[in-house]
């Protein structure tokens, strides 16, 4: 059968989820496609309609919401222009479940998504198997002609609902995290641990360096366009930050020390009355994190996390380092000098989050996909433990804004050999 036009998508394919075994295109787009589907369905399976209701702040959205917006993604951009016999489940549905893409018409506030308690639960369920029903014939039967064309829709789709998997899991605990009793998203839950944790410093490949997504898998748009960048001489921690030094920070008057801080960094400590990493508490003179499995000690080997940039500032300049630029990390990921890149914490660059030289987004409602936020915000590296297999690349870019700490985000260091 004639589907060659498909055959790069086909091999895409393995690399958003776990092993996949079927040799047909089609059917192997339908297994990864349900594969990560199923993910999301895995990660919310345990949680009470209560649980999947509440938005505890303006930044964090419902598990609900998470739940049925992935899902409106794939009705929007790939059933309702490519199915054709396609009914859309809800017509109301496009308001509530449209997140900020303003060419894809008017849409419910942000901060009132916990206000919404219909639809509910059931029937954002109802919602899921309706569109999963429509993809799956869709991926069967799309005209050999256009399937290409489905097939990378299909992949941002899928990447798009990894990406609101991790937001689950940091909004789930930044919601848990409100409740006194500090309940546990899975109470025999282990955070992973660190494979390398030294303080060592590695030696950074100097010089003109490439950066960005090079090679023909998926990448979101704001990795490209590959270009140069000259590094200077420096070397990069081999470990990330441990509780144990953060804990050290803090006994040497970190958080009161206004010299450490930025001036916004500064502001926003008094605001928020920080004094340790977000979820950190302090019982009989011990002090206790947050976890997905409830309130546990903080472990002075594992990398500190839930950490503003302005702290992971102040921490790189109170230890006489700094952060690194996203494009030293990149290249210290890409060597395999530096342990723990991924699965632990996001890390923070010095990196504001700008576009590539030569970047452009695509035309379209996609095209706000990436470039309208490159304002304001910071660039993290890496992945971290909510971030689902598959997903972690070296030219992967996050972006949040400086004061954000909900995310599992921590830092490791560099220094400057000139
Ligand atoms: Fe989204």
């Amino acid at each position: 059968m004639p589907r060659a036009d498909v055959s790069s998508s086909q091999l895409r394919s393995d690399k958003i989820g776990p092993r996949i075994v079927a040799s047909d295109p089609r059917q192997r787009w339908l297994q990864v496609f349900q594969t990560v589907r199923g993910e999301t369905e895995r990660r919310a399976a345990s949680l009470s309609e209560e649980d999947q209701q509440i938005q505890s702040m303006a930044d964090a959205s419902p598990i609900k919401w998470h739940r049925a917006h992935t899902t409106w993604f794939f009705e929007q951009f790939i059933l309702v222009p490519h199915a054709e016999q396609y009914e859309t489940f809800d017509e109301r549905f496009p308001f509530l479940f449209n997140s900020y893409y303003v060419a894809a018409g008017p849409r419910h506030a942000r901060p009132e998504r916990g206000l919404i308690t219909r639809p509910s639960v059931a029937d954002v369920a109802a919602y899921r198997a309706h569109v999963d029903a429509a993809v799956a014939r869709l991926i069967e039967s799309a005209p050999d002609d256009k399937a290409a064309e489905v097939f990378a829709l299909l992949e941002i789709g899928l990447h798009h609902e990894q990406q609101h998997q991790e937001l689950m899991f940091t909004d789930l605990l930044h919601a848990f995290a409100q409740n006194p009793f500090a309940p546990a998203y899975l109470p025999d839950w282990q955070s992973p641990r660190p494979q390398g944790a030294d303080a060592g410093y590695v030696k950074l490949p100097a010089g003109l360096r490439t950066i960005g997504h090079g090679d023909d898998g998926f990448c979101f748009d704001n990795e490209r366009p590959v270009h140069q960048t000259y590094l200077q001489p420096a070397r990069m921690r081999h470990g990330l930050v441990t509780n144990g030094e953060w804990l050290d920070f803090m006994l040497d008057d970190g958080y009161v020390t206004p010299s450490l801080w930025l001036s916004d960094g500064w502001v926003t400590v008094g605001n928020e009355n920080w004094s340790a990493p977000g979820y950190w508490r302090q019982i009989d003179g011990t002090w206790f994190t947050l976890t997905l499995g409830g309130l546990r000690a903080v472990d002075p080997a594992m990398p500190v996390c839930h950490i503003s940039y302005y702290e992971a500032d102040a921490f790189a300049r109170w230890a006489g380092k700094h952060l690194p630029t996203e494009f030293e990390w990149e290249v210290a990921a890409r060597s395999g000098i530096i342990s723990d890149a991924f699965g632990l914490v996001w890390q923070w660059t010095r990196s504001a989050y700008l576009p590539y030289p030569g970047y452009r987004a695509d035309p379209g409602a996609l095209g706000e996909y990436n470039g309208k936020f490159m304002i304001n915000q910071m660039v993290l590296r890496g992945s971290s433990l909510a971030t689902p297999q598959g997903h972690a690349r070296a030219s992967y870019r996050n972006f949040f804004p400086p004061p954000a700490r909900w995310q599992f985000s921590g830092l490791r260091l560099v220094e400057y050999l000139t």
